[in-house]
């Protein structure tokens, strides 16, 4: 693992859209695994200024997302896929046919999940996939269990996610319980993976992840046995480690 150790969550939108801006230049085809949450929208603002200057050409890049809640549709304004768009696809010249994510509204989520593993076996796999971390420790949305997950499958949220998501809706109820989430195979057989983190909150889960067992308790520990990690947190996510 690489670890960058950054001042605060503006030099880790910066440094981590450094690392992206690298990969869309010497692969201009990319297919770059993004992903949504608070932790991520300062990078994809990082990524639209340099498009906006000329530097970034997204024409080539194909994109699959890690997770959708189920039960919203892509109109949503709470759904990841509206995130996206409103977060960074709308204001960058990727092709919106580039774009994928796990449709919410599939009446067989089970065989929406080996659509999407299709997807990104056909696209040829991830090239460099983006990660937050939940204070759980979950990555995409494979939440602490006892084994862990494999790929695309639905899942059903746990409390403490449920609750660290009501920001993002009008009251905690109205979160959803389950959704689609590409698996921890997905994310490791990925050639690269960054994952980003800022805040307190994630220092546990931080600690836990580089430093701790790898252990289905603290999903993202499993990025310990990735040979092509890059970690980019600010210094109160790793204040303990
Ligand atoms: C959600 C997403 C994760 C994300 C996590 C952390 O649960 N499914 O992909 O990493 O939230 O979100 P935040 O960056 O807002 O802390």
């Amino acid at each position: 693992m690489r670890i960058y150790r950054v001042k605060n969550y503006d030099a880790m939108s910066r440094q981590a859209a450094n690392i992206i801006s690298a990969q869309i230049i010497l692969k201009p085809d990319s297919v770059l695994g993004l992903a949504t949450g608070s932790t991520p929208i300062g990078a994809y603002r990082q990524l639209i200024d340099r498009y906006r200057m000329g530097d970034l050409d997204f024409s080539g890049i194909r994109s699959v997302n890690l997770d959708e809640y189920l039960g919203l549709s892509a109109d949503d304004p709470r759904s990841y896929a509206c995130f996206m768009r409103k977060n960074l696809f709308d204001a960058i010249n990727i092709k919106p046919e580039n774009t994928f994510i796990p449709d919410g509204c599939a009446t067989d989520p089970t065989e929406e999940c080996a659509r999407y593993n299709q997807l990104i076996r056909a696209l040829g796999g991830i090239d460099l996939q983006l990660l937050g971390i939940g204070n759980n420790g979950h990555i995409g949305f494979n939440e602490p269990g006892d084994c862990f997950a494999k790929e695309t499958h639905p899942v059903r949220l746990t409390e403490n996610t449920i609750a660290a998501n009501a920001r993002f809706f009008s009251s905690v109820e109205e979160v959803p319980k389950y959704a689609i989430s590409t698996g921890i195979k997905n994310i490791m057989q990925a050639k690269r993976i960054l994952l980003i983190a800022s805040g307190t909150a994630k220092a546990e889960a931080l600690f836990s992840t580089i430093c701790g067992p790898i252990t289905p308790a603290v999903p993202a520990s499993i990025l310990q046995l990735h040979e092509n990690v890059t970690i980019v947190a600010d210094e109160a996510a790793l204040a303990l480690v």
